[in-house]
């Protein structure tokens, strides 16, 4: 009988069966594969699970360790810092100092807040929209992912395209029991990359949109980038109407750019929301918005809040994740080895006659199969062959390379050339064997 590899993990993942609903602390973790597993550690771009083995990691905790794991200047930082007190209910200097820091890189930072995580920035941004506009509603787009509180919580997971109806008016469904239905009437739908679309419909219901939010990039399907002139277009659509745009940069932020995708597009939302990246794995997250529209917040029309926002650790891991970012300009790097990595990727697939297909920035991209050419919004991505996925994913780990369950990629400062065309070879010996 074969040796079970992951035989201190299945032990673990009973026990913790008994105690963690599910088995585990986050839905995401529940769908890995063999079956949720017990990490040990890790250290730059290698990751090691309680059973020994060692992974090569593109999923970098689903983005957060832009450096790497366990980089020595965050974790040297995070331990001076404690030593310090944790947090105050006040202010500290080096708070102080991360939001001058932020300020100085994203274009549209004029004023902030700190917050845990990208969720909870999600729904302060909101309700600075509602309260500057007086208006209720904000403008979502199918695919992209907000987190997973209630009114985001939606039109993410359609059974298949044709369940989504007509573009003008599209069918959500809800990710989750136990939403409010009143979540429903938070927001309305729309196909993303589709600007006359947008267009057409904002010149009837703007009356109603306090906000138009998107992921410049849509990392969570597909690793979509904008089509020429779409940024734009919304831009100049929300100038028109009063809406606040607002760009949830939880991943793009820091990956594409130190100022974001606002920097790299050279477009700039009124409101945006950073994390992962910039806590280097520790809860942080930022709302940052132009003044005209944080003046809400400023005099307290907008009540925003929180214990723990804004503790010595995660300012002390964010400062030093920001200041290697600046020092190391790891940013050439991340992209060409991400070009290097997806084009081998395709290499492998057109040499093994495999319909995958690969697209996206660099820093971050996705795998698919499907026999479409291009992938240009979320109802493309659903047309993709996910049991072939999970098989394509369920290889590339028994050869010890993780990639996140739904095909995304990350790169980090600390993945090396060798480990790139490593990555491919494995990619090509995999997809040869796929069937
Ligand atoms: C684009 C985007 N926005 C918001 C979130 C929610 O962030 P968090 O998981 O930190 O609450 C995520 C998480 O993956 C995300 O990818």
């Amino acid at each position: 009988m074969k040796e079970n590899v992951y035989s201190r993990s299945a032990d673990l993942l009973d026990r913790a069966r008994k105690v963690l609903a599910g088995g585990v602390s986050s839905e995401f973790r529940k769908y890995s594969y063999p079956h949720p597993l017990f990490y040990d550690y890790g250290e730059g771009s290698s990751i090691y699970d309680v059973d020994g083995n060692r992974y090569l990691d593109f999923t970098l905790s689903q983005g957060p360790l832009i450096l790497g794991h366990s980089h020595p200047a965050v974790l040297k930082a995070v331990e001076e810092y404690s030593r310090k007190g944790q947090i105050f209910a006040g202010q500290h200097i080096r708070e102080l100092e991360l939001a001058e820091k932020l300020q100085s890189l994203i274009p549209s930072a004029e004023l902030m807040r700190f917050c845990l995580d990208g969720s909870e920035a999600v729904q302060t941004a909101f309700r600075i929209a509602r309260a500057k506009t007086g208006r209720q509603k904000f403008l979502r787009f199918e695919g992209h992912y907000h987190g997973w509180m209630d009114n985001v919580c939606w039109g993410l997971s359609a059974p298949s395209a044709d369940a989504l109806g007509s573009r003008e008016d599209p069918a959500v469904f809800p990710w989750s029991g136990g939403i409010s239905e009143n979540s429903r009437d938070d927001f309305m739908v729309l196909p993303w990359n589709d600007a006359d679309l947008l267009s057409a419909i904002m010149a009837k219901r703007y009356p109603e949109i306090a906000a138009i939010i998107m992921e410049p990039v849509m990392c969570n399907n597909g690793c979509i980038p904008p089509v020429d002139g779409f940024l734009e277009r919304v831009r100049s659509i929300c100038d028109q109407y009063g809406i606040a745009l607002i760009f949830d940069e939880v991943i793009t932020g820091f990956r594409l750019s130190l100022g974001g995708a606002q920097q790299y597009f050279q477009v700039v939302p009124d409101l945006s929301i950073f994390a992962k990246a910039m806590g280097s794995g520790y809860p942080i997250s930022v709302v940052a918005g132009k003044k005209e529209w944080m003046k809400v917040v400023e005099d307290s029309t907008v009540i925003h809040a929180g214990t723990m926002n804004a503790g010595h650790a995660p300012v002390a891991a964010s400062l030093a994740t920001l200041a290697t970012l600046e020092s190391e300009n790891p940013y050439p790097r991340l992209f060409a080895y991400g070009r290097k990595l997806m084009d081998g990727l395709k290499q492998a697939a057109q040499e093994t006659s495999q319909n995958l297909r690969v697209q996206g920035m660099g820093p971050m991209f996705n795998c698919c199969f499907t026999d479409l050419q291009t992938i240009t919004d979320y109802r493309d991505t659903l047309t993709a062959d996910k049991s072939k996925l999970n098989r394509f994913i369920a290889a590339m780990h028994n050869e010890r390379i993780r990639i996140i369950g739904r095909g995304l990629w990350y790169i980090s400062a600390a993945h090396t050339e060798q480990e790139i065309d490593h990555a491919i070879e494995i990619s090509k010996k995999v997809l040869a064997a796929l069937g």
